[in-house]
């Protein structure tokens, strides 16, 4: 089927996705979630490479683990930490060939150490890259991200390196995780369901909201173009006329 036409002029910043329906998808095969999780990882491939021919996307974020992703059974956690190390095993170099830049954000320090020393590596290998950036959001809530910026404006205001009456939204801001990303222009959502979990609660304030009833394992190029389509037919006003 033909790819939707996009205005390449006005292509979003920065997407994020909320990448959900890989337990549906096992399911509706007869696999096991670990195999969801799996086959997921081919559309994370997909999606980097698709906004990376795209040109002009300068930021994709995908919500891999959230705050409340420990509920799920030990076994389920372990997979999830384990293909993240196995993706960067096989996925690293060709990324840094490609130019791309790899950011993570959440409360990395509570990852599993494996997990850790394999970000932390991506990361620093990739820093200086300027194609696009992938940014990874990982143990990720959008709660625990504004307590944690509160807290270290606590920490500075008591050191006296902060007046309380400048904390205005633009110095709030600073205090985020990668305050030096964009904020998301285009948000996705896969699975089906028509909520945000918990994600980018101040950055998507001015997001266009695109949900998609497709897993995320079936996503492809083709549903990232409609999405993108869809943003494109929106008019934005940022609260004005
Ligand atoms: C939601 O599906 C998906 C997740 C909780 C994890 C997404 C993670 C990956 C695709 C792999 C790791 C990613 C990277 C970038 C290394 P679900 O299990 O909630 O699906 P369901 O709602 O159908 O049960």
């Amino acid at each position: 089927m033909a790819l939707p036409e996009l205005d390449r002029k006005r292509l979003p910043h920065h997407i994020a996705i909320i990448m959900d329906g890989n337990g549906r998808w096992a399911q509706k095969h007869g696999l096991s979630r670990a195999a969801g999780h799996e086959a997921g990882m081919k559309s994370v491939k997909a999606i980097i490479r698709a906004c990376r021919e795209l040109g002009s996307i300068e930021v994709l974020t995908l919500y891999a683990f959230s705050t409340e992703n420990w509920r799920r059974s030990k076994t389920e956690v372990g997979t999830l930490f384990r293909l993240l190390s196995k993706y960067v095993a096989l996925e690293l170099d060709n990324l840094h060939k490609e130019e791309v830049r790899i950011t993570a954000m959440g409360r990395l320090d509570d990852l599993p150490s494996r997990a850790q020393e394999d970000l932390r590596h991506a990361v620093e290998l990739t820093a200086s890259n300027k194609a696009m950036t992938v940014n990874v959001a990982l143990n990720y809530g959008a709660h625990a991200e504004l307590a944690d910026a509160a807290r270290a404006v606590a920490r500075d205001a008591k050191l006296g390196m902060l007046e309380p009456e400048s904390i205005d939204e633009s110095c709030f801001s600073r205090y985020l995780y990668l305050p030096d990303l964009p904020d998301p222009d285009l948000l996705i959502r896969t699975g089906g369901e028509m909520r945000l979990s918990n994600f980018m609660l101040w950055q998507l304030s001015y997001a266009e909201l695109v949900f998609s009833r497709v897993l995320w394992p079936d996503f492809r190029k083709r549903h990232l173009y409609l999405a993108i389509a869809e943003f494109q037919s929106r008019k934005r006003r940022f609260g004005g006329r």
